[in-house]
This record gives C-alpha cells, structure tokens and sequence, in this order.
C-alpha cells in the first residue's frame, strides 16, 4: 500500500516530524509530516516542502484535539527547520475549515482536490 507506506516508512529520516496526543495513557490522535518522494509544493527557491498528515481517533473527533495537534505539529516541523507545511484536502471535507482556522492557505486546487499551505515563521514559545 504505498499510498500509506510512504507516510511511514524508514521514520526518522532527516525532517521528519510528529506529535502524538495523548489522555489518561491513551493515544487519541497524531500529525506527522515529510518531504514525500512525489512532491506536493515547494518554497520560493525551489526546496520541497514537507506534506502533513493527521488522525484522531474516532470518539475523540471534534474535541479540539485537531488543533492542538497542527499546533504542536507546526512547532515541530520548525524545530526540523522546515519553513512551511503542505497539504491536500478534498473540498468538501469539514476539515478544511481546521486547517483555515490553523493557518493554512489554499494555494492550488485539482478538481475537488485543494493543495494548501501554512508558512510557520516564528513559533511562539
Ligand atoms: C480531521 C480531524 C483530524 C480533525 O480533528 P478533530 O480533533 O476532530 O478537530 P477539532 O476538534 O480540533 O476541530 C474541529 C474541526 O475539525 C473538523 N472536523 C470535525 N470532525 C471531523 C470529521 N469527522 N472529519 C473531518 N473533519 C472533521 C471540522 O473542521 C471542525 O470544525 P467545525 O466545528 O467548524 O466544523 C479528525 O476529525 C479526523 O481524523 N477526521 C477523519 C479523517 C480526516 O478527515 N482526515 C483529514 C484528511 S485531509
């Protein structure tokens, strides 16, 4: 299943970054992001940007525990040195209301396919 292998395989590769959350021992969700083999978008000069994936468990959906994840995610990803994040949502799905909220930009589109972006800049602490 390469579509989902990419996402994972050898992790900890250079760039790489994640966060997992967790409740009472319990993993509720996670945001990961890479620079994938098939490049989505890229910065001003040309260098690939990393492409974010994200997942929370079903009965914790719509908590708030989504954006806490792009949160941490986007800090993490500047700790690596990344200076931005992309992604791809289908239109119709709620969740590209998150990511707007979150800072992300929609900056392409294929059909119902969006490509979007958030530039991190400086994180707050
Ligand atoms: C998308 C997802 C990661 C968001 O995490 P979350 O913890 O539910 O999100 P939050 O509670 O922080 O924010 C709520 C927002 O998430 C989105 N959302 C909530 N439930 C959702 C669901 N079942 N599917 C997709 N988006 C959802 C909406 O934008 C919602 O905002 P709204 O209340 O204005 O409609 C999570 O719902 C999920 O894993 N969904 C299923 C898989 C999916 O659609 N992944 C995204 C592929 S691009």
């Amino acid at each position: 299943m390469p579509h989902v292998t990419r996402w994972l395989v050898d992790w900890g590769r250079s760039g790489d970054a994640g966060v997992i959350a967790w409740h009472g021992g319990e993993r509720l969700g996670a945001a990961w992001c890479r620079v994938l083999a098939d490049v989505l978008a890229r910065d001003a000069e040309g260098r690939p940007l990393p492409e974010l994936a994200i997942a929370v468990a079903p009965g914790h959906q719509a908590r708030g525990v989504g954006a806490r994840l792009l949160d941490g995610l986007a800090r993490a990803a500047s700790d690596v040195g990344h200076t931005a994040v992309s992604l791809t949502v289908n239109a119709r799905n709620p969740a590209l209301r998150l990511y707007e909220r979150a800072g992300f930009q929609v900056v392409g589109r294929d059909g119902n396919r969006l490509t979007m972006i958030k530039s991190l800049g400086a994180q707050e602490a």
